[in-house]
């Protein structure tokens, strides 16, 4: 058997509808990209560079940029589920597409119980009677619920998610203009260059989501057009939006008052003049959450039955619903793990965790995109270098324990491959 072919027929492959067009795919991106990034991790980032996370947004988007688009001509070559996993294997070796994977799984698990624990922070402000980590819970048990009754049905609650999450930032920056004071951007970088680098690999998290849209390439409608398309507009849309936002929090209530709150923009939001703009920011917020939460769950399953399929997961994971046609033990097992993590994760470490896992993933995906054949190349080399070496810098401005436990998981998801190989032979 070729190694470099899935062990599955392409009945199999195609066990997952073809019913998502262009609007749908950009939908997607936007719900699992705006999320907890914008509303959590700005005061993160604002903790450890100061005003200059503006700089970090840039560069994070600048970075997030070239791995779109190698990710979009990667995925119009290879329009199969599992993403980087898929180009690791195919174009360069088992081992960077087994990697890809398990890092993909790593982030987006460690992702999923930092966006429920950040729903769950904003829901128990709007509604204080309710503890955070139930309302995480909650929120991490509903969307695996949700991702059951199959992806049409958790796109069309997707598009009015992004929908409401659209409108409250376009409402946070209108209504905070009036607040911008220049004199809040000083001092602009109290912790020098790193400072601006570590935001940088934190707000990278914020741009994360639009590998979604390549992982649906067996459920898109001319995969080979619309999925370039799609992550194109999406990225662009995140960069100009996620800059306005940050520019207008900054500039409102300046970087320590965003440092020292777990729901940063309605605390910015305190000084606008517009009615209820807290109010709105906080049910905002919590809808976008959710929608990451969403297509988080739904990133997860669809990689685990990529890697079920070769063999790199217990074949289990690769069973589908025949009603719903979704990978149903794949959803279950990645809401188990969140609802896991929002019961014992904290913020900051996850944030941080699924950060450096991505930037791997994406460093692979970058290796790959340098690795297509002349006639596939979508875009110039020096877009897959930048991406490679922006993924690599960042990578190494998180702190040492960060990138050990990253390192850490990656031999373990190895060990773990090994047994389940062995189990199966
Ligand atoms: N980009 C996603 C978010 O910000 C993961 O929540």
């Amino acid at each position: 058997m070729n190694p470099d072919e899935p062990q599955t027929s392409e009945n199999q492959a195609s066990d997952l509808r073809r019913d998502l067009r262009l609007v749908d795919a950009v939908g997607v991106g936007l719900g699992a990209i705006i999320g907890a990034g914008i509303f959590v991790v700005t005061g993160v980032a604002a903790d450890v560079a100061g005003p200059a996370f503006l700089i970090g947004l840039l560069i994070a988007g600048v970075a997030a940029t070239c791995n779109a688009l190698s990710s979009a001509e990667l995925a119009a070559t290879y329009p199969q589920s599992g993403g980087t996993y898929e180009y690791g294997y195919r174009l360069l070796n088992p081992a960077f597409g087994f990697s890809a994977g398990w890092m993909f799984l790593a982030s987006k698990l460690a992702a999923g119980g930092t966006v429920a624990l950040g729903f769950g922070g904003y829901f128990s402000q709007i509604f204080p009677a309710v503890p955070a980590r139930y309302a995480a819970v909650g929120a991490a048990v509903l969307l695996t619920f949700a991702n059951l009754f199959g992806i049409k049905k958790a796109g069309r609650f997707n598009t009015i998610i992004v929908s409401l999450t659209l409108l409250t930032l376009l409402y946070f920056v209108i209504s905070g203009i009036p607040s911008f004071d220049i004199n809040n951007l000083q001092p602009f970088a109290p912790k020098g260059f790193s400072g601006i680098a570590e935001s940088a690999a934190l707000l990278f998290f914020a741009y994360t989501g639009y590998a979604r849209i390549a992982t649906l390439g067996e459920e898109v409608h001319e995969p080979e057009k619309t999925i370039p398309r799609a992550v194109i507009i999406t990225i662009v849309v995140s960069v100009v939006l996620y800059i306005a936002v940050a520019l207008i929090a900054v500039g409102a209530v300046g970087a320590n008052i965003l440092a020292s709150s777990s729901s940063p923009l309605q605390e910015a939001s305190r000084v606008f003049t517009l009615p209820g703009v807290f109010w709105i920011v906080g049910i905002g917020a919590a809808t976008a959450m959710l929608g990451v939460l969403l297509s988080q769950i739904v990133g997860i399953s669809r990689m685990m039955f990529a890697m079920a399929r070769r063999n790199d997961l217990p074949r289990v994971l690769e069973h589908t619903n025949s009603k719903y046609a979704v990978p149903d033990y794949g959803i279950l097992l990645g809401g188990f793990v969140i609802v896991l993590l929002s019961i014992f994760g904290t913020i900051q470490f996850v944030i941080a965790a699924a950060a450096f896992t991505i930037l791997l993933y994406y460093g692979i995906a970058n290796i790959a995109a340098l690795k297509l054949a002349a006639e596939n190349k979508l875009y110039p080399k020096w877009i897959a270098v930048v991406g490679l070496f922006s993924c690599f810098l960042l990578a190494i401005s998180l702190r040492l324990t960060v990138i050990l436990t990253g390192l850490g998981v990656l031999i373990v998801g190895f060990i773990l491959r090994f047994i389940f190989q062995k189990l199966n032979n």
